[in-house]
């Protein structure tokens, strides 16, 4: 089980961290990772000026804009479970 961690505290929500935790959920309900991915939200990782900052399991991560950070979730949690974008049920990423 790999746990990922959302930053909601206020800095990193006005960066885009709902949004952000939002694409992550429908991406593990797409490729039906419910048992496999547990997604989490805290608040302040005390990391605010790095940008949206979110953790794969203890690993700290700190994504420049959303899209980085939809790109890092692929590369970072989907590929080391065999997954490609192309793989999901319905054919899209
Ligand atoms: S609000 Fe996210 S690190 Fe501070």
């Amino acid at each position: 089980m790999v746990t990922v961690t959302v930053c909601v505290g206020s800095s990193c929500h006005l960066k885009g961290g709902r949004e952000v935790i939002e694409r992550f959920n429908a991406l593990v309900a797409q490729y039906g990772l419910a048992d496999r991915v547990a997604l989490k939200g805290c608040f302040c990782m005390e990391r605010c000026g790095e940008g949206i900052n979110w953790r794969i399991d203890q690993e700290y991560i700190s994504s420049a804009s959303g899209k980085d950070a939809i790109d890092t979730f692929y590369q970072r949690v989907l590929g080391p479970l065999g997954l490609k974008p192309a793989d999901g049920p319905q054919g899209t990423a």
